[in-house]
């Protein structure tokens, strides 16, 4: 996407990487409308406008984007940030059915039905962007998120397929692809300090959109480790580094299985690997 001139709607964009990306695309002069649960966190902005919706909800959705449309017409961009992370056990059916569920909901079906409710309007647009959200996660599993890794897997997939699709029309689709980041989508993710500063991250996203605007995949340096495993040929090392060489990791991985919130271990695990 060009890094100004945009009306750009973030559902998920009142808190986190969302909010951090709306402040500093609001910035450069575009419009942006967030969208949340809870539209008063919004950052205070004279450029940011605030909208409540519920992705997990079709109907939520649904109207969402008609009153988006309806009130921004100029809206030319969409990233669809909404998501969450939960851990899972998959030894026993209590342990992840309900999760899973509900992480699909809101990690695949929530960006499928807004794209929905966008893609005829964005194709009337002369220059558009949906932009999806992955994770470093897509491209290597940790352990306890079994779900959370498999739907930044399909939205890496349904980037690359989208593209296919919409090519020769006004409509790019570009991937953001975070390493972990303090923000709250997992409790006390804010305050590790082996995840990317929000800050930090927000800027390297702004200047590589600024600095290629037809990128495929928004990849801040660090998270090539995951990413680019496979392709560097030492996928399994890793693997097996994100999960197996930190303590916290057999801890998140203990407390999971225990039913528990791993919390910090999960936390400083995926920070850590993700910024090596
Ligand atoms: N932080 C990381 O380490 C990291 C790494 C890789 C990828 N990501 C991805 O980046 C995206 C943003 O994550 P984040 O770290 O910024 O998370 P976050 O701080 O928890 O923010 C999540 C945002 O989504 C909104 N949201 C949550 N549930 C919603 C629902 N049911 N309906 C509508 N909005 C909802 C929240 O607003 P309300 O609570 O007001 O609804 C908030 O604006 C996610 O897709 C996540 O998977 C994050």
């Amino acid at each position: 996407m060009q890094i100004t001139g945009n009306t750009i709607f973030i559902p998920g964009g009142t808190r986190g990487i969302g909010a951090a990306l709306a402040v500093r695309l609001a910035d450069r002069g575009n419009i942006v409308i967030v969208g949340g649960r809870r539209p008063e966190s919004a950052p205070a902005h004279p450029r940011i406008h605030a909208v409540a919706l519920d992705t997990s909800d079709a109907a939520s959705i649904e109207r969402a984007s008609a009153e988006v449309i309806a009130a921004h017409p100029d809206v030319n961009v969409l990233i669809a940030m909404a998501g969450i992370m939960r851990a899972e056990d998959w030894t026993r059916r209590d342990g992840f059915l309900a999760t899973a569920e509900e992480i699909v909901t809101m990690n695949v079906l929530g960006p499928i039905r807004l794209i929905a409710g966008f893609v005829e309007h964005l194709r009337t647009r002369a220059d558009a962007t949906i932009m999806t959200v992955s994770s470093g996660l897509a491209f290597a599993p940790l352990r306890v998120t079994p779900t959370y890794n498999a739907s930044k897997a399909a939205m890496h997939m349904l980037s690359e397929s989208l593209r296919l699709q919409l090519a020769g029309t006004s409509v790019r689709v570009q991937e953001l692809v975070p390493p972990a980041v303090q923000t709250d989508l997992m409790p006390g993710h804010a305050e590790n300090p082996t995840a990317m500063p929000l800050d930090a991250f927000a800027d390297e996203v702004i200047a590589l959109i600024e600095a290629d605007p037809e990128a495929h995949e928004i990849q801040v340096e660090r998270v090539g480790f995951l990413r680019y495993g496979e392709a560097r040929g030492d996928y399994a090392q890793v693997v097996q580094a994100l999960n197996a060489s930190d303590p916290h990791a057999n801890r998140a991985a203990d407390r999971a299985s225990l039913g528990e919130d791993p919390g910090e271990g999960l936390r400083a695990t995926a920070g850590t690997r993700a910024g090596a």
